[in-house]
């Protein structure tokens, strides 16, 4: 049995595949980072002595995705676990002053790439899940994909959209055994912040003064999910670090003077 991550070079996505590793599964890690990607893999193979197999692959272009699954079929027919984690948030604007490529990123990567990934690797779960495997899909939604922020709509209708895939994946694969899972994550410190904004110092500010979640502890909410028993299915979970209430109160600290 084997766990496939996509977006598996920072953030959640690697923080998933190093618990994943630890926990002894064999892992397929994908993300258009090669040299990151490979780096960990071998990092995950050598602490963990498991298998784990690397590839570069942008889950947006559709023919390299339909392309992969082909190429790949022995090694995928082994997938059990899938979480799709690739995504991002591009910019932060109004509607009315919105860069339409910065919304085609996020629509083609948050919502297409995960469509295109899951209509490849669902007909070899099901087939997995009816030969009396444990299979799993967790898709990692958000807190933007329950309430909006100013600013935020495009991510935040495809952050709505991964919620209204995970209830139509738990439709159609009724009857399969298959369990899915959405994990909607608040503020966690990873890439996500420099990817929107392009900027370090002001990817680290929206940090300032407050505790985000780290990856590992999305991380960590991912492997508990998947291991309750396989007839316990979580099919939501919300996680806010404490010092966030919603999407826009923020406790912070004082700057010290
Ligand atoms: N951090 C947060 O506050 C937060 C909160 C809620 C939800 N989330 C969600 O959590 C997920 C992971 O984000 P993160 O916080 O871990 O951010 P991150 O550190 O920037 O990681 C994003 C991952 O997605 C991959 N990715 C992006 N576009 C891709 C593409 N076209 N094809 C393949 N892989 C791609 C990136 O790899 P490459 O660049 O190498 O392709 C990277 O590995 C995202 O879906 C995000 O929306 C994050």
């Amino acid at each position: 049995m084997s766990v496939f991550i996509s977006g598996a070079s920072s953030g959640i996505g690697a923080a998933c595949a190093r618990a994943f590793g630890a926990a002894g599964k064999e892992l397929v890690l994908v993300a258009r980072r090669k040299d990151r990607v490979q780096a960990l893999a071998r990092d995950v193979a050598k602490a963990h002595g498991v298998q784990v197999h690397a590839f570069q692959l942008d889950v947006r272009d559709r023919k390299a995705v339909e392309s992969f699954i082909e190429e790949h079929a022995g090694l995928l027919s082994a997938v059990e676990v899938l979480v799709n984690n690739a995504g991002l948030a591009a910019g932060l604007s109004a509607i009315q002053a919105g860069n339409v490529d910065e919304w085609e990123r996020m629509i083609d990567t948050n919502l297409k790439g995960l469509l295109y990934v899951s209509r490849g690797l669902l007909p070899k779960l099901i087939e997995k899940s009816a030969r009396g495997g444990n299979c799993h899909v967790v898709n990692i939604g958000s807190v933007a994909g329950r309430w909006t922020y100013p600013n935020g709509n495009v991510y935040c209708a495809t952050k709505f959209g991964v919620r209204a895939l995970s209830e139509s994946m738990r439709l159609d694969l009724h009857g399969t055994g298959i369990r899915v899972t959405e994990i909607a994550p608040g503020m966690a410190e990873t890439e996500f912040s420099e990817v929107r904004l392009g900027d370090k110092e002001k990817a680290k500010a929206v940090y300032a003064g407050m505790r985000p979640l780290s990856a590992e502890d999305v991380a960590e909410t991912v492997l508990w999910c998947v291991g309750r028993p396989k007839h316990v299915n979580i099919q939501e979970l919300v996680v806010f670090p404490t010092d966030q209430s919603s999407v826009t109160l923020v406790k912070r600290a004082e700057a010290k003077a």
